[in-house]
């Protein structure tokens, strides 16, 4: 007959084909939720409040062996209405405000300016006024002057369980001045 080992391992074995399936189920069932999302229900509106540029250095502790470069930062207005992406399988939302452009040398460069982990529905639901950029924005070709570039919210959709997902909205342009300081 049936040891207690052989009755355990029965259960253990159910218990885990079980937990699979309940997993497996949340986690196509949390992709199609998003994947239903009609393209306008997520609203997102940037705005270029003040772009400056002021010298600085970067990096680990300040390298004193360079010579400053063009440091640029932002100033932004952000509304955003991301509470369609949630469901059942979202466990939080990674923001990540990011400035695009083109240089003679480069044709794509990326800079994130802000970013932030929302981890509720109701904190989904975005309004940011003269928002300062987090982070010294720099080139490498270490100048910012007079650059156009374009602002765009990237997120990603961390769930559960299953499959991340990396979406993007919005692009507002941004317009660096000339340095004129000394
Ligand atoms: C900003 O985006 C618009 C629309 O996609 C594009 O036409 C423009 O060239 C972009 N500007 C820069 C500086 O990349």
């Amino acid at each position: 007959m049936h040891t207690p080992g052989q009755r355990l391992n029965t259960i253990f074995a159910f218990f885990v084909t079980v937990l699979f399936s309940v997993l497996t189920a949340a986690a196509l069932s949390g992709a199609f939720q998003i994947w239903r999302i009609p393209s306008d229900a997520v609203k997102v509106n940037i705005k270029l409040v003040d772009a400056d540029i002021k010298m600085g250095r970067i990096g680990y502790y300040y390298d004193y062996s360079q010579p400053p470069i063009e440091l640029g930062s932002l100033k932004f207005d952000l509304d955003a209405d991301l509470t369609k992406l949630w469901n059942w399988n979202t466990k939080q939302l990674f923001l990540f405000l990011v400035l695009d452009y083109q240089t003679p040398d480069h044709n794509l460069n990326h800079i994130v300016v802000w970013d932030d982990i929302i981890t509720s529905k109701a904190d989904a639901l975005i309004n940011l006024r003269k928002q300062e950029s987090e982070y010294p924005l720099a080139d490498l070709s270490k100048k910012m002057s007079g650059l156009d570039a374009n602002m765009t919210l990237y997120w990603n959709i961390v769930p559960n369980v299953g499959m991340l997902w990396t979406q993007a909205k919005g692009a507002a342009p941004v317009h660096f001045p000339q340095y004129k300081g000394k």
